[in-house]
């Protein structure tokens, strides 16, 4: 069957039309995303039976995505996702102070990033797909340099491919990644408690209280941290299942590697995360309030109601020298890519 995108409006953001693209091919699964934040606001698989299943949560409205802001929902992050410690950092002896919109620190780009701001679109027909563009001008959030960025969503089978590009015009850090909340059970369970999930990681970043990297790495083994064998996400009365934690990908090369299973054994759904990103960061959605408006079907979205899997570089890498470099130099391209593909199986 034939691949096609459909087009619809979603409502108005400072005057400019926000549409919604929903990207279908054949029997696989099917994509929306908009231009506020350029934003996933739904993924449909069909379950083992067949049914189609929304595996991500989000809104009806675009006035939902808008008052939910600080969650992120389904939103790309930048321009550095994640955590850059008391918002500040240096490049060359030069020093830049960032917003500090999560206590001292910066979170995901700063008190308006990448997440909420209106995306350029354009469809593309012949890659079964859509391509969002956004120019971040220099002194954003505090950040140094005019950053051209896109950020382009692929439809192939019962894949969703996540491509990120940019450029600068000066010195500055780039972090790029997805924030949706999935709950494989299609929205029929309240949390992701039952979800069954493997890390193709041995080691998670060391944290201070702030969630700021130390520097150090911890092994996960024998830790409630260890996802290298599946295993359901929480496990007992005493273990609720709260993470927020950066997990260090084995073979990371830059390449496409594969990084995490996830499973809802109900369902037989199955999503397998392939990233070029050297980390994923689990959030567990624990600070989901229930306090949402136009959530599809009017679902409360309480705690651990989706969980996040951010494939990204590590936080705070432009004060940790050690870490892998996140620094975007002029004449330089960023490119990084993602792929959440969907099977469904028979699991026991
Ligand atoms: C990220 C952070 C979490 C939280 C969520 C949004 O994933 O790591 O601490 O801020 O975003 O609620």
């Amino acid at each position: 069957m034939a691949a096609k995108t459909t087009v619809q409006s979603f409502g108005k953001l400072e005057g400019r039309t926000v549409n919604k693209f929903t990207i279908t091919q054949g029997a696989g699964i099917q994509v929306s995303v908009i231009n506020y934040g350029a934003t996933v606001t739904s993924i449909i698989v069909p379950d083992k039976t067949g049914s189609p299943a929304d595996v991500v949560l989000g809104f009806d409205t675009l006035e939902g995505y808008i008052r939910s802001g600080k969650h992120y929902f389904g939103a790309i992050c930048g321009r550095y996702a994640n955590r850059i410690a008391n918002a500040a950092f240096g490049i060359n002896g030069n020093e830049y102070h960032l917003s500090n919109n999560d206590g001292i620190s910066c979170l995901h780009g700063g008190f308006k990033g990448f997440d909420k701001k209106y995306w350029d679109a354009e469809v593309l027909p012949e890659e079964n797909g859509v391509r969002f563009s956004y120019r971040s001008l220099d002194d954003e959030e505090g950040f140094p340099g005019n950053v051209d960025i896109s950020v382009t969503y692929i439809v192939a089978g019962n894949e969703l491919h996540i491509k990120y590009a940019a450029t600068t015009d000066k010195a500055t850090p780039i972090n790029i990644t997805s924030h949706c909340y999935f709950n494989l059970s299609g929205g029929y369970e309240n949390t992701i408690l039952n979800h069954q999930l493997q890390l193709n990681a041995g080691n998670i970043l060391e944290v201070d209280e702030k969630l700021i990297p130390t520097g150090n790495m911890k092994e996960v083994r024998n830790t409630t941290m260890d996802f290298t064998e599946v295993r359901k996400i929480g496990v007992s009365d005493d273990l609720s299942g709260e993470y927020d934690n950066s997990w260090v990908l084995k073979n990371s090369s830059g390449k496409l590697e594969k990084a995490v299973s996830l499973i809802h054994s109900e369902t037989g759904i199955k999503m397998t995360v392939f990233t070029t990103q050297p980390s994923i960061h689990f959030y567990s959605g624990h600070f989901l309030d229930g306090n949402f408006m136009d959530t599809k079907k009017g679902k409360v979205y309480g705690k651990y109601a989706g969980l996040c899997l951010e494939a990204q570089h590590f936080p705070d890498s432009p004060n940790h020298p050690g870490f892998p470099n996140t620094i975007l130099k002029p004449g330089e391209v960023y490119a990084e890519k993602t792929v959440y593909k969907f099977s469904n199986e028979n699991i026991r």
